[in-house]
């Protein structure tokens, strides 16, 4: 599917952010292992969750969903062997979680995924797994997977070589499913919902004396049962329409039940240092993790060099910030980033591949790019390659706000894994964005 997004004059309206990709994951994980009556609400219906939820019923649980309302049933029986195989879909949190899930359980089960899936690292797991006593198989370090019936050690340590919080959350839920203790150092804060989840549910982590967290010790004990859970707004997908409103002129846009956990939204801080005027207007606690309202209004952002510890709390973000940075005056550089090579496509190079086709005067790094930003309008009749990554893809859609006749993006489909709404919702705000042959 090939989309096309117009020139857009102004955006104005209120939006209701939908449910978070990563929260909406771990909770059908977690919630599974607690097996209790539990209803999740705010659930993001996309594929990404959707091929979670699957995997794990291929494994025993029972997950009914509703569009946004999803509900496990408690089991009388445990969790089984898989006969089918378990397909993740394009989806790197539901594979690396997963394996860790099932090496913890003590069960055996095959993995697959698509294309893109299957071009992806899986040794960062799989070899911690193995060395944590997992029995696994791969293709050289890739998919297809297979996990034979294992038996996980206790004290496992483990120093994390790159800040990933797929690969902090496979080995935690791998510790929690086989009852045992685990030690983990990061090398840089990455999201901690898994964390959060864990400690919402009664268990206890110490983070050392290390304030700032980035050394985790998760002692076993046996989390309890806690109600509904409520699944709030996602970040990664609130950021289009916070930069779509930064670029367009006149405009004045209202995101609620926005996610904003700290190692989350680290975009608002390098926006707002480049010029952007965001506030948060409320916010509370849902289920351990903050949630608020934000606004945003156009402004005139100016190019930064964006500081790199706060690279991991952008990561999904980068393919976005890339598009204010067409528009900020000046150079934004951007450093630290070589682990978006390896997301759902060579993000560094299909963002410098697009950028190329606006003629935007750009390096292109190994770990990084350096854009050079103005205020002009594009104006290009060719079509952007979104190589199937769902960021990309909503990304150049947004820079078509700010072009002479629009602009083409090809091989869309992917947007249904973590952001199906995204047409509606931006084009509720103003945004013309249609499908194109
Ligand atoms: C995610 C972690 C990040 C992020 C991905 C979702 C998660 O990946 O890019 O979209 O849910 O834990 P890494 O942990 O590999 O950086």
């Amino acid at each position: 599917m090939n989309l096309e997004s117009k020139p857009t004059k102004h955006l104005e309206g209120e939006v209701i952010c939908p449910g978070d990709k990563s929260i909406s994951q771990r909770i059908l994980i977690i919630g599974s292992l607690l097996n209790y009556d539990m209803e999740i609400d705010g659930f993001l219906d996309a594929y990404d969750p959707n091929s979670t939820l699957s995997a794990l019923n291929k494994i025993g649980a029972s997950i009914t969903k509703n569009n946004n309302t999803v509900t496990l049933s408690k089991r009388a029986h445990s969790f089984i062997d898989a006969s089918e195989i378990l397909d993740l879909g394009n989806s790197g949190t539901g594979i690396r979680l997963m394996l860790g899930l099932v090496s913890g359980l003590g069960i055996s089960a095959n993995f697959k995924g698509d294309s893109s899936l299957s071009k992806r690292p899986m040794s960062r797991v799989i070899d911690p797994l193995r060395e944590m006593g997992a029995l696994i198989e791969s293709n050289d370090g890739k998919l297809p997977i297979n996990v034979s019936k294992s038996n996980i050690i206790n004290s496992y340590s483990y120093k994390l070589p790159v800040a990933s919080a797929q690969v902090k959350s496979c080995l935690l839920l791998a510790a929690i499913a086989s009852k045992n203790q685990i030690n983990l150092v990061e090398p840089k804060i990455t999201r901690d919902h898994t964390e959060r989840m864990i400690e919402h549910f009664g268990g206890i982590i110490n983070y050392g004396d290390d304030l700032k967290k980035g050394n985790i010790e998760l002692d076993y004990c046996e989390l309890k049962p806690k109600g509904n859970y409520r699944v709030v707004g996602d970040f990664s997908s609130a950021s289009f329409i916070i930069v779509a409103t930064l670029i367009s002129s006149d405009s004045e846009v209202l995101i609620k039940n926005v996610g904003l956990n700290e190692t989350r939204c680290g975009l608002l801080k390098v926006l707002q240092m480049m010029g952007a005027e965001i506030q948060i207007i409320q916010s509370k606690e849902v289920c351990n993790e903050k949630v608020g309202d934000i606004l945003v209004k156009s402004s005139n952002l100016h190019g930064i060099e964006v500081p790199n510890s706060i690279i991991p709390n952008i990561i999904d973000e980068i393919p976005i910030l890339s598009i204010a940075a067409i528009f900020a005056k000046g150079e934004t550089i951007i450093k630290n980033a070589s682990e978006l090579k390896v997301k759902e496509s060579d993000r560094l190079s299909a963002i410098s591949n697009g950028l190329d086709q606006l003629n935007i005067s750009h390096e292109l790094f190994d770990d990084g790019l350096s854009i050079h930003g103005n205020n002009n309008i594009l104006n290009t009749s060719q079509i952007i390659d979104s190589y199937g990554d769902h960021r990309i893809a909503m990304s150049f859609l947004i820079a078509g706000i700010r072009t002479k006749d629009g602009l083409a993006v090809k091989n869309c489909e992917n947007i249904k894994t973590s952001f199906p709404s995204f047409k509606d919702i931006m084009n509720s705000i103003g945004m013309k964005i249609d499908e194109k042959n």
